[in-house]
């Protein structure tokens, strides 16, 4: 039995990985790729493939688009911290019966010389920042930043990167850096750079995993600096996950085999 791509795939996306993904299965003979998006980027970067954008109206809405749109299989490639979207996908899979595969870039692990404390939320990293340092990198994104909002850090000043402008709550002190990865190390707008400009003494960031956006965490170790790292939430139980898209790929194709042979 040779591997063939199944004849409808929905990639729920937003990721480097769900790109690169899509870019895999593009071209295989009688196969639908579409990609979903939520829609928080202002101008995000496309797969090839159809596309939709928006929300499907919680896991009842995604169940019925997978049936109305004769999904075979349902990939989740949404980012490690999209948690409401996984959740959903799952409940929407057994729901609508179509098989299910988390692809989940896997998380970082700290080496020698690193100076990190890990943290179960955004809140908890916000209360523990005054005991680490006043000058703040903050690289969770624009979504969240109401943590870090409080009175209590009012004497804390933030450099926070994000790809679109960030809304109020935000940090009573802070200057945005619109950008989006993958950063570098080197170089006049590198990491190293970066922190030394600003003068940081602590990084936040979310163990989102990856190599876009890991040259933080080399700049920050290099510099001797804490980094406050949010750990990831639990992924939903009993939904098979792969690293890379490479991986995801060759499991759509079984799943396409098991619809020829059936
Ligand atoms: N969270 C992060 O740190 C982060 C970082 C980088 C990229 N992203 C990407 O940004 C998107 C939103 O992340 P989030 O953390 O805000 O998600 P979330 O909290 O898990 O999801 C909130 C709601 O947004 C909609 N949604 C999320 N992802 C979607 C997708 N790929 N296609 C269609 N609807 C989607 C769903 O609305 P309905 O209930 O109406 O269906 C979902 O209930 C995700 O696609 C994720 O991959 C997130």
């Amino acid at each position: 039995m040779t591997a063939t791509t199944p004849r409808h795939v929905l990639i729920l996306g937003g990721t480097t990985e769900s790109r690169r993904l899509a870019e895999l299965l593009q071209g295989a003979p009688g196969a639908r790729v579409t990609s979903s998006l939520a829609g928080r980027v202002a101008t995000p970067r496309l797969p090839p493939g159809e596309v939709r954008v928006g929300g499907f109206g919680g896991a009842e809405g995604l169940a019925a688009w997978l049936c109305e749109h004769r999904v075979d299989v349902l990939v989740d490639a949404t980012h490690p911290f999209a948690e409401t979207i996984s959740a959903n996908a799952a409940r929407a899979a057994a729901t609508a019966h179509v098989p299910l595969l988390a692809l989940r870039r896997p998380g970082w692990t700290p080496v020698e010389g690193d100076d990190w404390h890990e943290v179960g939320s955004l809140t908890e990293a916000a209360a523990l920042l005054p005991t680490l340092g006043r000058r703040v990198f903050l690289t969770t994104g624009r979504t969240g930043l109401a943590a870090f909002a409080d009175h209590d850090l009012a004497e804390l000043w933030f450099l926070v990167r994000s790809v679109d402008a960030p809304e109020p709550p935000y940090p009573a002190r802070m200057e945005v850096l619109l950008d989006r990865g993958p950063f570098t190390l080197d170089g006049e707008h590198g990491e190293r750079e970066l922190l030394r400009r600003h003068r940081i003494d602590v990084v936040v960031t979310k163990d989102s995993g990856g190599a876009a956006t890991a040259p933080k965490l080399t700049a920050a170790r290099e510099a001797g600096l804490p980094v406050v790292v949010v750990r990831r939430p639990a992924a939903p139980e009993g939904v098979p996950v792969v690293p890379d898209p490479e991986s995801a790929a060759s499991w759509i194709r079984e799943q396409g085999s098991r619809e020829v042979g059936k």
